[in-house]
């Protein structure tokens, strides 16, 4: 077993800062973190255990559940050599047991860095503000740019060159959706949106997307958005904490629930993706998500790699 061989290129810019948004990376910085994750996954798999992180401690704040990626930050720290401890709403009862401020304050005194996932976008602007450590957001109702950290990196494994790739996101304009917009700035893929009216992107990241030179287009139809696509990527109707909004939500998406019939419309490399988790049924049928076109677990496993190059790039000395 090699024990230390793996060295992944090292983005200098991106020591000891948070990642809020991609909206907030260059390209040049998305595409060495994807780098870095490409090599840290290959070393990892030929037997490299390299501590990168050594003695190093994450804090993780939870106010939503979650499955993926609570175990991958925490695996992520341990295979860097590191630590991490998981804190929850009922564990700190931050902003009401003791303000934000000061939760950032005793955490910033402990660890190398803090991964949090929220409802409210503010809440982790406010911890960032106060920590004077690295803060990473692990998913807000605004975006979920961890995510797409390792869905890109699973682009790149299944289509090398991320130029040229068609991708159609169809469902809800959520935080997903959000951060598709921001890693489509950072690349040459072709975007396409399929949204139900009132249920569009965040207006704002859109105009900054574009702005950047992003290749968008919003569709209301999701069929014409699947047509010819190299990816067809859907999340849930329903995000943590709209559930009371159910009904309404339920009604808005009928007609886009993803079946396998579906993928017959995609480029002949098309491919299927979800963040999970998927709410079968609704925006995805089960058959589609374990189908050979699926890349559904690729992704999650890339949450794994995507952690360890991100942790690695902002929390190393
Ligand atoms: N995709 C994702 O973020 O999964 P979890 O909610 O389980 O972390
Ligand atoms: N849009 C979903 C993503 C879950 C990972 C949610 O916010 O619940």
């Amino acid at each position: 077993m090699a024990l230390e061989t793996v060295s992944p290129v090292i983005v200098d810019s991106l020591q000891g800062r948070d990642l809020l948004s991609l909206g907030d990376l260059s390209r040049d910085e998305f595409s060495g973190l994807l780098e870095s994750a490409l090599t840290l996954k290959k070393g990892w798999k030929r037997g490299d255990r390299p501590r990168l992180l050594d003695h190093k401690t994450l804090a993780m704040i939870f106010e939503k559940q979650s499955l993926r990626t609570r175990s991958t930050f925490d695996i992520a720290m341990y295979q860097l050599g590191g630590h991490s401890v998981l804190l929850s709403q009922n564990y700190i009862g931050w902003g009401v047991r003791e303000t934000i401020k000061d939760v950032a304050y005793n955490l910033g005194r402990w660890v190398e860095g803090i991964m949090a996932r929220t409802y409210g976008h503010g809440t982790l602007l406010e911890l960032a503000e106060h920590a004077s450590v690295p803060v990473i957001n692990g998913l807000s109702d605004l975006l979920h740019p961890c995510q797409l950290t390792a869905d890109y990196l699973t682009l790149k494994e299944a289509f090398g060159e991320l130029g040229g790739v068609k991708v159609a996101f169809v469902g809800d304009g959520n935080n997903v959706c959000n951060s598709h917009l921001n890693a489509a700035a950072l690349t040459d893929v072709s975007l396409t949106v399929a949204c139900p009216e009132g249920f569009e992107p965040d207006a704002g990241v859109l105009e900054t997307a574009r702005a950047k030179g992003a290749d968008i287009t919003l569709v209301h139809d999701p069929r014409e958005a699947a047509e010819g696509a190299d990816v067809l990527y859907t999340d849930v109707w329903i995000s943590m904490g709209q559930e009371e909004d159910t009904a309404r939500r339920r009604e808005a998406f009928s007609g886009y629930t993803v079946t396998s019939a579906w993928l017959e419309a995609l480029s002949p490399r098309g491919v299927f993706m979800h963040d999970l988790p998927a709410h079968y049924g609704e925006e995805v049928t089960e058959e589609v998500v374990y189908s050979p076109r699926s890349r559904v677990f690729d992704q999650a496993e890339n949450r794994l790699h995507a952690h360890k190059a991100i942790l690695f790039q902002l929390l190393r000395d």
